[in-house]
């Protein structure tokens, strides 16, 4: 399995923050928004990642992340030169991701608790997986039906009357037929290649599985000033009141064995004195110590 975060977009519902630094660098609390998709596909064991940006962003981005060898994946980006939908992915990234599987996650969506992702990650086969979540807003999203029988009915992307409450999060699994179905897709009629039509043609060919996200799980997706501060509100407490960070890579890297703790050891020698690096020390004792809670 490869991972592709899309982090381009013009970001332009939280101007002036997006003025001149791109939506996916900015602050939730304490990281980087783009730490924690990224965070999600090493947990889930991915370690071959791309990453698409616009022209202008893009060397922010390698300045931030690298090629990824310092937490052992490989990083590789892809220019966008035109915010022309979620799905151009799939042509920008098509050598990249050759014969499949794909997860591609949205820069701007945030992923905490259980283990239903990197479930979904390794249990992953063929067709398309994407997930539900109810929500109390859902003509923002993408939207999916479900028949009496629980089977996923249609899909409809930011509709006016949406026909049930269960959004579509910033995750979707896909098996090698996506980027053919994304060079068949026509722009929609605010021009862009979206992605509800790719799930919808997975749903037509009988191939596109949803997983309801439980009660509990949180999704929240960063795109306005006020999704943005309650993003940052919920990582605050979370990781206050737990004494656990969200969306470390380092620490993904090193449970996952991507990092030996000598290789983790080395890289925190590399970071100023502050907090998250207290933090890394005290997960590395605990890792070597044997002692160390679930990711
Ligand atoms: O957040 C989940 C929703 O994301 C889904 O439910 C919708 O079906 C899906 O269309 C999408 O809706 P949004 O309108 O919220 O997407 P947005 O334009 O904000 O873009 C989402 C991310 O993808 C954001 O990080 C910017 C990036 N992006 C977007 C476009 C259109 C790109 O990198 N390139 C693009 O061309």
């Amino acid at each position: 399995m490869k991972g592709l975060i899309l982090a381009g977009g013009a970001g332009s519902r939280l101007y002036p923050l997006t003025q001149v630094m791109s939506k996916q660098l900015l602050p939730v609390y304490d990281k980087p928004m783009i730490y924690y998709p990224l965070t999600v596909l090493i947990a889930g064991g991915i370690r071959e990642i791309g990453l698409v940006a616009s022209p202008q962003d893009l060397p922010r981005f390698q300045q931030l992340l690298g090629d990824g060898s310092q937490w052992g994946i490989q990083i590789q980006y892809f220019e966008q030169a035109r915010p022309d939908g979620i799905a151009q992915a799939f042509l920008l990234a098509a050598d990249f991701i050759q014969s499949g599987p794909v997860t591609l996650m949205l820069g701007d969506n945030l992923f905490f608790g259980g283990d239903a992702l990197p479930r979904a990650l390794t249990e992953f086969q063929a067709g398309a997986t994407i997930f539900a979540y109810h929500v109390n807003n859902p003509e923002c999203y993408g939207v999916v039906e479900f028949d009496q029988e629980g089977r996923a009915k249609s899909l409809e992307e930011k509709p006016v009357s949406p026909r049930s409450p269960f959004a579509v999060p910033g995750v979707y699994l896909y098996d090698h037929q996506v980027v053919e179905i994304a060079r068949q897709l026509k722009p929609s009629a605010r021009g862009e290649l979206e992605i509800t039509d790719v799930n919808r043609e997975y749903l037509r060919r009988g191939q596109l599985r949803v997983t309801r996200l439980s009660r509990g799980f949180a999704w929240l997706d960063a795109g306005t000033s006020s999704s943005l501060f309650e993003a940052s509100a919920f990582v605050q407490t979370i990781e206050k009141r737990q004494g656990i960070k969200l969306g470390c890579p380092e620490e993904a890297a090193l449970r996952r064995g991507f990092l030996s703790e000598l290789a983790f050891e080395e890289l925190l020698k590399k970071m100023p004195a502050c907090e998250y690096r207290d933090y890394l020390a005290s997960v590395g004792v605990e890792i070597s110590r044997g002692s160390a809670v679930a990711a």
